[in-house]
């Protein structure tokens, strides 16, 4: 049977640990306003809830994490914001990386760089080789991230290097040069903090993700709320295009 042009997984996955988790972390500013606190002290907060959605995952056998942290969009934030995030991140790398590399994880940072500051930008080149060879969980940033630009980076980078004539391009060849070219697809996209929608972050990737929208703000996301992620998760039946009676049939016998 002719499958046709899609490069979306083939047969449903069956696995019920979500291998692909890709998280947009939103809620951190309100979360500090609730509590008459600048919005700094949100985000501060938010690496705490970072550090145990990463241990949560190692625990649960999750192999990639994807976690947006600062969006192409969120330069347009007031420029203190923007200075005290940049900070932020220059101290959890300056402090994380090794810890990561202790606990076997490899850690990827996926957007344009080039508009980070150089001590920045030499951390995570520092970490990402220090990691490289860590098979534990595969950690991602996505930090001056956006899907349109990771998209429109990756077909600049394959004209470029013209190998393929524009009709042998097809949807996998396209994807290699995506930033996230290591990685399956999300398996399960969640976004704290009560908005429905997707922010430009993975367009191409997360065609046919499991979508799980939670009212948590991200300083309170905590392994219970991850555990519900993962339990609605698997409650999903991916379809991926055929009916419910394809898949059923498709399904291994339990027992
Ligand atoms: C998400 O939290 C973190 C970043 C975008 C850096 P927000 O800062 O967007 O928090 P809210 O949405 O204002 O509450
Ligand atoms: C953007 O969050 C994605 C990140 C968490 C970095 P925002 O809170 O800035 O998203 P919008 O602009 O409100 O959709
Ligand atoms: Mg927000």
């Amino acid at each position: 049977m002719l499958e046709g042009p899609s490069s979306t997984p083939p047969s449903p996955e069956v696995n019920s640990v979500p291998t692909h988790i890709a998280i947009i972390m939103d809620g951190n500013g309100r979360w500090a306003q609730n509590r008459y606190m600048p919005r700094i002290a949100g985000h501060k907060q938010g690496v705490e809830t970072v550090r145990g959605v990463i241990k949560a995952c190692m625990e649960r056998g999750v192999s990639f994490l994807t976690l947006f942290a600062f969006s192409s969009e969120n330069w347009r934030r007031p420029s203190d914001e923007v200075a005290s995030l940049m900070q932020l991140f220059l101290g959890a790398l300056e402090q994380e990386i090794s810890k990561l590399h202790e606990n076997g994880i490899r850690f990827k940072v996926i957007g344009d760089l080039s508009r980070f500051e150089p001590k920045i930008v030499e951390f995570i080149d520092i970490g990402e080789k220090l990691t490289a060879n860590n098979s534990q969980l595969t950690f991602t940033i996505a930090a001056n991230y956006g899907g349109r630009w990771d998209i429109m980076q990756a077909m600049r980078k394959m004209m470029a290097q013209s190998i393929e004539s524009p009709i042998q391009i097809d949807e996998e060849i396209f994807s290699k040069y995506l930033s996230m070219n290591y990685a399956p697809e999300p398996d399960l996209f969640i976004r704290t903090g009560g908005e429905y929608r997707i922010s430009n972050f993975l367009l191409w990737q997360l065609a046919y993700t499991e979508l799980y929208f939670t009212n948590t703000l991200w300083p309170d996301f905590d392994v219970q709320e991850l555990e519900l992620a993962i339990q609605s998760y698997q409650q999903r039946e991916r379809r991926f295009g055929r009916t419910s009676e394809q898949v059923q049939i498709a399904l291994p016998a339990e027992g």
